[in-house]
């Protein structure tokens, strides 16, 4: 009888004693969702026909659709014949790819990459790349531990610098009332914050304004940057789907180095190779020396063992094979072109449209002037909201927009749905 018992007691006192107990997570609070996955969401949820997604930055086709680069899939048939093995990559990722990448955004004849000086390691996309800069900069930049983002910024940056151990402070870059580059404020700022501090920079298409600097600006920054000894971290995720030619976009960022700073840079292979979920982005450093970038780079891959091991390794093979064959280059630089054009066109489309047929009130020349994937559209937030709502027409509601979401079968619907929402007529 007692053998029988006891089991059967001792199952209902720990079960009571677990219905008893608190759960260990119950103090841990809901975060707020992420705005722009949000907006897609909200997009996947409303059944009408004409609905239309502007919220998330990938690039769709004519068409609507996702796209992969005909560079990408030859790449990918190369990759197949040869049959490659799985094994892991180093730390610091392919030693192919990081060269290859660093000549796309430096220039081989930058003196930096041609004295091999540059040092560079793979990340998971240009997400990683912010990530492992701000770790080692935290870690090893003796002269501050405060970064300065431009406002707006990408979504993602405070919290990925905050959470690699920087500070992180704001310097003034868009004017609301021109829709434009508060180069004043911006100036202003960057000359009152303490010399030696670390400026991130979006190297083109500013996300989320798709405002830049002009090229004689950006030589003003960098007299700035000179006079303050300030620190340069590029952020650059869309090289070549700003302008559709990657050397135009890459003009900051050489002229920078050009001029003797010794920068940092994030590169994304997302965008401009469409290669998005596959992660492939590196992390660089100018440095003074060969020996100097050695030391450099045995510290990121103490900064990197930690996180991930190493990175992946398909996305990394696919990228190389593009940028190491000269036809499938050329292919590449043709493609993202064709993007870049794909984009620019319905920017154009748009304004005429706004400022022409429907004259619809204000000023619309920024949608033509922005650049990049990104409008900041100057639409107020109860003006998304009715979108949104009367019309199934989605954006964050700052009035950003992805011009890659619109294409010739949607744009007229979405110009008289804005042109309703600012007349209040929706
Ligand atoms: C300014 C900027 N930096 C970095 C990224 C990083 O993207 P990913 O991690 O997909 O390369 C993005 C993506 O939208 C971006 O807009």
């Amino acid at each position: 009888m007692l053998a029988i018992s006891r089991p059967l007691t001792r199952v209902t006192t720990s079960s009571v004693r677990r219905a008893a107990c608190v759960s260990t997570w119950s103090t841990v609070p809901a975060g707020p969702p992420d705005p722009i996955l949000g907006v897609t969401e909200a997009f996947k949820a409303d059944k009408d026909p004409r609905k239309i997604n502007l919220g998330v930055g990938a690039y769709r086709d004519d068409k609507g659709k996702p796209y992969v680069l005909n560079c990408v899939k030859k790449a990918e048939e190369i990759l197949t014949t040869s049959n490659p093995d799985k094994e892991y990559l180093p730390i610091a990722g392919l030693p192919e790819f990081t060269k290859n990448a660093a000549k796309l955004a430096y220039g081989a004849d930058s003196a930096p990459f041609a004295s091999n000086s540059v040092a560079v390691v793979q990340s998971i996309s240009g997400t990683g790349a912010l990530r492992i800069g701000g770790a080692f900069l935290a870690r090893f930049y003796p002269h501050s531990k405060t970064i300065y983002l431009p406002t707006p910024s990408w979504g993602n940056h405070t919290p990925i610098f905050r959470d690699s151990g920087l500070e992180v402070k704001n310097y003034r870059y868009f004017d609301k009332k021109t829709v434009g580059l508060d180069f004043t404020g911006l100036k202003e700022d960057l000359k009152n914050v303490p010399e030696k501090s670390i400026v991130l920079l979006h190297a083109c298409a500013h996300n989320p304004t798709g405002v830049d600097p002009t090229p004689e600006q950006w030589k003003e920054i960098s007299d700035i940057f000179k006079e303050k000894q300030l620190f340069p971290f590029f952020d650059m995720a869309y090289q070549g789907f700003a302008s559709g030619d990657t050397t135009r976009d890459a003009f900051a960022v050489r002229y920078f180095v050009e001029q003797g700073h010794q920068i940092a840079l994030s590169q994304s292979f997302a965008k401009n190779m469409g290669l998005y979920g596959e992660r492939v982005g590196a992390f660089s450093l100018v440095t003074e020396s060969p020996e100097e970038k050695a030391r450099v780079e045995s510290q990121l891959k103490i900064v990197i063992r930690p996180m991930y091991s190493n990175p992946p390794l398909h996305g990394a093979r696919i990228a190389n094979t593009i940028l190491s064959d000269s036809a499938l280059y050329g292919e590449w630089e043709k493609e993202v072109k064709g993007m870049a054009d794909r984009i620019i066109s319905m920017r154009e489309k748009l304004y005429n449209m706004l400022s022409g047929d429907l004259k619809t009130p204000g000023e619309w020349s920024h949608i033509k002037s922005q650049i990049g994937m990104f409008s900041f559209t100057g639409l107020q937030p109860a003006q998304t909201k009715a979108l949104a709502e009367k019309a199934h027409i989605y954006m964050t509601a700052d009035g950003r927009i992805s011009m890659a979401g619109l294409n010739g079968g949607n744009i007229e619907y979405f110009a008289e749905s804005v042109n309703k929402a600012v007349r209040g007529d929706l």
